[in-house]
């Protein structure tokens, strides 16, 4: 082997494992370990782990386990070379120096992204070529040109079943790598392998980095089944984790503000044409709750756009619920009715860009749209079918994850069921406490567990760390905002990770914003334009606080990676500390005038966390 264990060992040692793999993984704490769901196999709870202490990631559902090298080679297509330079390079370890020679020998496997890329390229030229010409002449049917099919990178995967495979080989990809990439249906019965897609127009699917990973492939007839056909879950490829076009909207989102989800791939593609760049969807599933995640890292009101017919009404209905338990201070949805039998693609085409801007505009909340769906179609006429709405907003109330959100929500919910019964105002829901807080039917401790003096002491001591943590996070949020300012190329780099830093600091949090702007317009991310730029929005105070005025430009001692390598740590430790706040507060405000066992071992074990 090329590199000795003693030095990988110090690599591993280095490497922030959870911060690395967090960054593709939604992960929560639980103890000491970070737990998620499983990016190699589909699940819904989490059996996925994550330990620094170990250097390790394990899943106990399909078995899929390694370290930081083997998750890039698993997730990021590196040879293990590759892997072990990229995290010497964030860790600072310095690796031994090779010759030109040795260089030359090691033959530079072409990473899958390539050859997605390569696949990609094929299909674009096939659309061009004679085998295109029935997919462009639909193309041009449904009202797109040469240059729409450009810029989405759109293809024609040609019928016979062989040719990318000839394409690829041509181009010496292996057959492990063209499965691998998830471009071959591999066949039973010693039968040759084939192509995935044959005689589908192609649509490439690229992940937030603007790299494609899978496509998606309609059938050209109308009576092709299945109508759509998508790349199969792979190591680049995750269904539930992606979202088609998001690498666009996310910058563009910045300008918007906000999102817009839409149902298929032709919507995004109508909206993007229609002046609507911040719009993304769905690919071939189901609204999942990363892809929830993913819109509420660009956007805190995504709009989502829904056929106004039954099935779409059903659909916004279960995105609704889906979001419930999900849903944080400042961030909810919004919710676009088309009219029956319409989508975007095809209103747009009908009636334009306008038309389609006002039903964005006439988005209706989502508590609207709860309320809505349990109203509509029902008669209230007598008591014992109001008591059954009750009884359904008590149990939408209940699945809110967030106390003072399901306050707010409980709030409106009374006040909507009074104005349409012009009543006495009715009770209150009792909304179920929060899942997390188990369940209110045992019978709580009441202070037999827990001494006055013991809850006291707990009190104060919560009440210092509080304030310790703030003052830590303060010292956290001044540390990545410098780190911005210093290499502001890190809002191209590390986008996404940037548009999510949870800033308490209003004017930090301005100065993301409009670095994001910045980025997102295509500028100049060189520091001096940057902080001249910082300098006429009014923010040279700040930049002095920051160290930073413009006529003390500090020297950059910092190597590219090792930049990346220090952002990424201290927003991952801010994050941490946001997520681990609202959760401590909640706890020991419930310990205030609750005192049970759980509420003592919940205010416990939060007195700890983080990384403590
Ligand atoms: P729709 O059936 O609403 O189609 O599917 P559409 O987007 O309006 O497509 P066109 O306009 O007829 O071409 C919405 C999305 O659901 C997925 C695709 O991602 C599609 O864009 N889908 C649909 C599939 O994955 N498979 C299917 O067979 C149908
Ligand atoms: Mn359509």
């Amino acid at each position: 082997m090329r590199y000795g264990d003693a030095l990988l060992e110090e690599i591993r040692r280095r490497t922030d494992l959870v911060q690395m793999v967090g960054r593709r993984v939604k992960l929560v704490r639980k103890g000491k370990t970070m737990w998620g769901c499983c990016p190699f196999h589909a699940e819904k709870s989490p059996s996925f782990k994550v330990e620094n202490e170990r250097h390790a990631y394990k899943c106990f559902g399909c078995g899929a386990g390694g370290d930081a090298f083997k998750w890039l080679i698993e997730t990021e297509g590196l040879s293990f070379p590759e892997a072990v330079q990229k995290l010497a390079g964030e860790a600072g370890v310095a690796l031994p120096q090779y010759s030109p020679e040795d260089e030359q020998r090691e033959t530079r496997k072409k990473t899958l992204y390539e050859i997605v890329d390569l696949a990609c390229g094929f299909y674009e030229s096939q659309l061009r070529e004679t085998p295109g010409r029935e997919a462009r002449d639909y193309l041009k049917g449904r009202g797109l040109d040469g240059a729409a099919a450009k810029q989405f990178r759109l293809g024609y995967a040609p019928g016979g079943g062989q040719h990318l495979i000839e394409f690829l080989k041509s181009k010496n990809v292996t057959q492990d790598d063209m499965i691998a990439a998830g471009l071959v249906r591999v066949s039973e019965d010693n039968r040759p392998m084939r192509d995935f897609f044959f005689d589908r127009l192609m649509f490439p699917i690229a992940d937030a980095r603007g790299r494609i990973i899978a496509f998606g492939g309609r059938g050209l007839s109308p009576d092709a089944k299945p109508k759509y056909i998508n790349s199969g879950e792979n190591t680049l490829f995750s269904k539930g984790f992606n979202l088609y076009n998001f690498h666009v909207a996310r910058a563009a989102a910045v300008k918007a503000g906000t999102v817009i989800l839409a149902e298929g791939y032709m919507d995004v593609i109508a909206l993007v044409r229609a002046g609507f760049a911040h719009a993304v969807a769905p690919l071939g599933t189901a609204l999942t709750d990363d892809q929830l995640q993913l819109l509420w890292r660009t956007a805190p009101e995504p709009i989502l756009a829904f056929d106004g017919d039954a099935a779409g009404l059903k659909a916004a209905h279960r995105a609704a619920h889906l979001a419930l338990p999900h849903l944080k201070a400042g961030y909810s949805l919004r919710f676009a009715f088309l009219p029956a039998g319409e989508d975007p693609d095809t209103l747009i085409r009908k009636s334009g860009a306008m038309a389609m801007g006002k039903i964005l505009d006439a988005a209706l909340p989502l508590s609207e749209v709860l309320w809505k769906a349990e109203t509509e179609t029902h008669d209230f006429s007598t008591p014992e079918r109001r008591a059954g709405l009750e009884a359904s907003l008590r149990e939408i109330v209940s699945q809110i994850g967030d106390s003072k959100i399901a306050d707010y929500y409980r709030r409106d919910f009374d006040e909507k069921v009074f104005k349409s019964f012009k009543e006495r105002k009715p009770r209150t829901y009792a909304g179920r406490p929060r899942t997390a807080y188990a369940d209110r039917n045992k019978p709580a401790y009441a202070t037999a567990g827990v001494s006055a003096a013991l809850k006291q002491s707990l009190l104060a001591r919560a009440a210092h760390a509080g304030t310790g943590k703030e003052a830590a996070r303060k010292v956290k949020e001044t540390e990545l905002a410098s780190l911005l300012l210093h290499h502001p190329e890190l809002a191209l780099s590390q986008g996404e990770l940037v548009a999510s830093l949870p800033f308490q600091d209003p004017s930090l949090d301005r100065l993301r914003h409009e670095l994001l702007n910045l980025a997102a317009s295509g500028s100049s991310l060189e520091k001096p334009p940057v902080l001249t730029h910082f300098t006429r929005l009014g923010m040279g105070e700040l930049l002095t606080r920051l160290g930073q005025a413009q006529d003390n430009p500090s020297q950059d001692p910092l190597a590219a990676p090792e930049t990346e390598a220090r952002f990424l740590r201290a927003a991952g430790d801010l994050r941490e500390m946001a997520e681990w706040e609202p959760e401590r507060a909640r706890a020991f405000e419930r310990l205030g005038h609750e005192a049970s066992e759980e509420s003592w071992q919940d205010a416990r074990r939060l007195l700890r966390s983080p990384g403590e």
